[in-house]
């Protein structure tokens, strides 16, 4: 049933909690031919035991070879035994959603269009713009150096910092462990690059996708790729979905429960000079449950230019890609309006 509300008023932000919507409003409702199917496919994702990584030289070989052939034929894999215990996990996403019950007026605090704000809430990309919105509420923030930043964090819920930092703390330390692991499955050893990913950004992407009563007209994140070398996504329940290059359909990501979801990013499919391109993903949505997922977003500091290693350019491998850096991707955000930056990485392809 497909009813329909010009109200430019609406927003979602304001009324997460509440579950009585009987239609979407226009300004959600997308074109047909890019609508998510209400039964996707699930996806055959890579799963990598972590623990192998840091077992005998054997092990941790075969582990290696595995996330090389995830980065290269899917740009995603899925992380089991990383080591973050389950209570940490569990304490992100229960203040991540408490924040996001608490009255509007404590939200509408960090509420900011502005991409570089270190702390800001918002209901949608660019909101007020006549584009479509997304079914989405989200607070972003830095989360490196954690002393640096968690004082601007909200205060309320009581334990979001607590939480959230130490949640932050331990993921940071996974995704540079990630990271030396893809370096090393390129051929450039673990530790290239490892001072300035250790000096590097993290900020955190806490999104929430509240029940939406017609999950085939609406998106919670359109298709984009992250400007990230990597990014490591934690979720409540299922509703990302990703191209699978190898056949190019949408892919719903299984939910397993304690695993983490890891993407390559655009510095990443840089870095890599297009051995491991960044993997398109999206937002699905449901009319049942509140959806929370807390992307945890690593990439070299502000204004550090990410550049193809030279050990993969050659006379046949020329290079693809211009240097760039998270400075030039803000940039960028503030000139386009393409949702996430997911032609970013298209920028900086170099023309034969
Ligand atoms: C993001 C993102 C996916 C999700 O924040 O960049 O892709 O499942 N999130 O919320
Ligand atoms: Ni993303």
């Amino acid at each position: 049933m497909e009813k329909k509300d010009s109200s430019s008023s609406f927003t979602i932000g304001n009324r997460t909690q509440d579950r009585s919507w009987s239609c979407v409003p226009d300004c959600y409702v997308i074109p047909s031919s890019n609508r998510p199917s209400l039964a996707p496919e699930t996806a055959n994702v890579p799963v990598i035991d972590f623990s192998r990584l840091r077992q005998d030289a054997t092990q941790r070989a075969n582990a290696i070879k595995e996330i090389g052939n995830a980065c290269h034929q899917v740009g995603f894999f899925q992380i089991v035994n990383h080591g973050i215990c389950q209570s940490i996990l569990d304490g992100a996403l229960s203040v991540a959603s408490d924040f996001f019950k608490l009255p509007t007026e404590e939200k509408v605090k960090f509420v900011s269009n502005d991409v570089r704000k270190p702390v800001r809430y918002g209901t949608s990309l660019k909101d007020g713009d006549d584009k479509f919105q997304f079914w989405r509420v989200f607070l972003k923030h830095y989360a490196h150096p954690l002393s640096d930043c968690i004082h601007l964090w909200p205060k309320n819920p009581p334990h979001y910092r607590e939480n959230m930092g130490k949640y932050c703390k331990e993921v940071r330390k996974l995704a540079l462990e990630v990271m030396g692991a893809i370096n090393e499955s390129l051929g450039l050893g673990p530790s290239y690059l490892s001072n300035q990913m250790e000096d590097g950004m993290q900020v955190m992407a806490v999104n929430c996708y509240p029940p939406c009563p017609n999950p085939e007209l609406a998106l919670g994140l359109p298709p984009h790729s992250d400007y990230t070398c990597l990014s490591i996504v934690l979720q409540n329940s299922a509703g990302l979905e990703v191209i699978d290059k190898r056949d190019g359909k949408w892919k719903l990501i299984p939910d397993v429960h304690g695993a983490l979801q890891v993407h390559i990013g655009d510095h990443l499919e840089v870095l890599s000079n297009g051995l491991y391109e960044s993997v398109v993903h999206r937002a699905i949505l449901n009319s049942e449950r509140i959806r929370i997922s807390i992307a945890s977003l690593h990439s070299m500091g502000m204004d550090e230019k990410m550049g193809t290693a030279e050990e993969l350019v050659d006379d046949q491998h020329p290079k693809k890609y211009k240097d760039s850096s998270f400075r030039d991707f803000l940039d960028f955000l503030c000139k386009n309006d393409i949702a996430e930056g997911k032609n970013f990485i298209d920028t900086l392809k170099i023309k034969a």
